[in-house]
């Protein structure tokens, strides 16, 4: 039976494992993590993560072939193929802070494997990496190695998305995989080419070498996000001219060359990946001497910026200028629907530019909790990108926020609503309800085009709605930055 270890029990080792789990029966596949914390959580009945269709999962190969374990070194001495996980946030402090990615996660989980192998082991990069990591990693897989184990790298990037990963691990695009182009290198990708094809077609498993592996990860993330940013930025201008940015992507994407997807107009693109990776691949076109390429990727974190603070401009300009000491409700806080992830959502950035105007807010998210959101809205940029429990105690809370577990009970006597994510309840609330409630003239501000903006207006509330056509009031408002 070949055993599989996976370091890293996150978003992508813990779904991951457990799809391949379910789909292949003779592997036993045992995931493990520093924080016993979240190994607890994945051996109890709440998994430390909200995934649409993981719980089924977990629960019908717990204990038969997926295990999740603290003890790491055991299980990935026992192991054949050994995934990393772990992860990779930008770095805070030192040469490349604020951009190159924090290998020390990676590196430590490096050294270890080398100090505990008896065996040859096949290791399988999975956190995206930034390229040329591979060539560090075998350094020092083979110098920390006294006891002639062989070891093969191999790329092999995630491209689940959040919300959707178990549908995205199931029915993958593709499946790349990057390999030396060596004899054990071409061995070692065919015993993952063999993992794979027990449930996913041959003709979508890609094999590459190690490096183009590694860069495609950062180019299709770049590409996604700059699709966003480059809708955003027509969202603007469509504020600006009248048009509608849903008719525009609409029209544009019907094209077959562009396609429909990836062009949702929004309050700016969150998740792990997008920016984080975007700033990775900046530091290493900057690196190699490249500055017009990093200045090209640069303006699409650039213009996702400016979306954000558009939005709170015209939050705050259309509410008289001010929103001081009044009540905003803001509903949703993760970096999109069905996930409970607030890692680069925009609501952090959104809500500290209302809190730095003095407002009160009140935050309803189906799925991320108050401490959470807390922790968020308390820490540095950047600093949020590392583990909460590898992180020192939050500072204390912040007095102007309040959260609810309740969509009316945060608007409630509101001056505003922003909603910042598109949860599917907010599309169904009673908004004549909402409306009701909040104080008068009513504001709502839709950050993901999630309302009926006609119907809003005949209720009586002035409604943003993100690239639509302005609001009478709102026009009349100076203009924004
Ligand atoms: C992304 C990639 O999609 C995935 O392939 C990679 O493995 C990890 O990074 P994820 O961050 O989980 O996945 O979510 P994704 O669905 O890509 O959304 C990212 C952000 O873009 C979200 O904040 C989302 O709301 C936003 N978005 C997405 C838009 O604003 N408009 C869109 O049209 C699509
Ligand atoms: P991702 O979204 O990439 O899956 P996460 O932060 O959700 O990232 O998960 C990464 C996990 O890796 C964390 O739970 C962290 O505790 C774990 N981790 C980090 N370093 C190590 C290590 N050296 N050994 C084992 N687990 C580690």
């Amino acid at each position: 039976m070949v055993k599989i270890c996976c370091i890293g029990a996150g978003y992508v080792g813990g779904p991951t494992m457990a799809v391949i789990a379910l789909k292949c029966p003779n592997i036993e596949v045992t995931v493990v993590d520093i924080s016993t914390h979240r190994i607890n959580a994945w051996n109890s009945e709440h998994l430390p993560i909200y995934e649409p269709g993981l719980e089924d999962i977990v629960k019908k190969c717990r204990g038969k072939n997926l295990f999740f374990s603290s003890e790491v070194e055991k299980n990935v001495a026992e192991a054949d193929i050994v995934f990393v996980s772990v992860n990779t946030p930008t770095k805070t402090h030192g040469l490349g802070a604020g951009k190159a990615a924090d290998l020390t996660y990676w590196e430590s989980a490096a050294r270890m494997i080398a100090d505990v192998s008896k065996s040859d082991k096949i290791v399988v990069e999975k956190s995206t990496v930034p390229v040329k990591t591979a060539e560090a990693i075998e350094r020092i897989l083979t110098h920390n190695n006294g006891k002639g184990t062989n070891f093969t790298i191999l790329s092999n990037p995630e491209f689940l998305a959040e919300g959707t990963a178990i549908q995205d691990l199931f029915n993958p695009d593709r499946v790349l995989i990057g390999g030396r182009e060596t004899p054990d290198g071409q061995k070692a990708i065919k015993v993952l080419k063999d993992v794979y094809l027990n449930w996913v077609p041959e003709e979508r498993i890609i094999c590459t070498n190690l490096w183009s592996a590694e860069l495609s990860k950062l180019a299709a993330n770049a590409f996604l996000a700059q699709r966003i940013s480059s809708v955003n930025a027509m969202s603007a201008l469509c504020e600006a001219t009248g048009a509608d940015v849903s008719q525009v992507s609409h029209a544009i994407g019907t094209d077959s060359r562009i396609g429909p997807k990836f062009l949702s107009s929004s309050v700016g693109f969150g998740g792990s990946c997008f920016q984080k990776d975007i700033l990775n691949l900046v530091y290493i076109c900057e690196c190699n001497g490249l500055p017009e390429v990093a200045n090209y990727w640069k303006q699409v974190i650039m213009v996702n910026d400016y979306q954000k603070a558009r939005f709170v401009n015209r939050v705050v300009s259309s509410m008289f200028n001010t929103v001081s000491a009044k009540k905003i409700a803001v509903l949703g806080f993760a970096f999109k629907k069905d996930t409970g992830d607030t890692r680069e959502t925009p609501a952090i950035d959104v809500c500290k530019g209302l809190l730095g105007d003095r407002a009160r807010l009140s935050i309803y998210d189906p799925q991320v909790t108050e401490d959470q959101m807390m922790k968020d809205l308390s820490m540095r940029k950047y600093d949020k990108d590392h583990p909460a429990h590898l992180q020192p105690p939050s500072p204390t809370s912040i007095k102007q926020v309040s959260v609810v577990w309740d969509a009316y009970e945060a608007v409630k006597d509101a001056h505003g609503v922003c909603i910042l994510t598109e949860w599917d309840e907010f599309r169904k609330l009673d908004y004549q309800k909402v409306y009701d409630s909040m104080q008068k003239p009513a504001f709502l501000f839709d950050g993901r085009n999630v309302v009926d903006v006609r119907e809003l207006r005949k209720i009586g509330f002035i409604v943003y709605s993100i690239g639509k056509p302005l609001d009478p009031w709102l026009k009349d408002m100076p203009s924004v930055a």
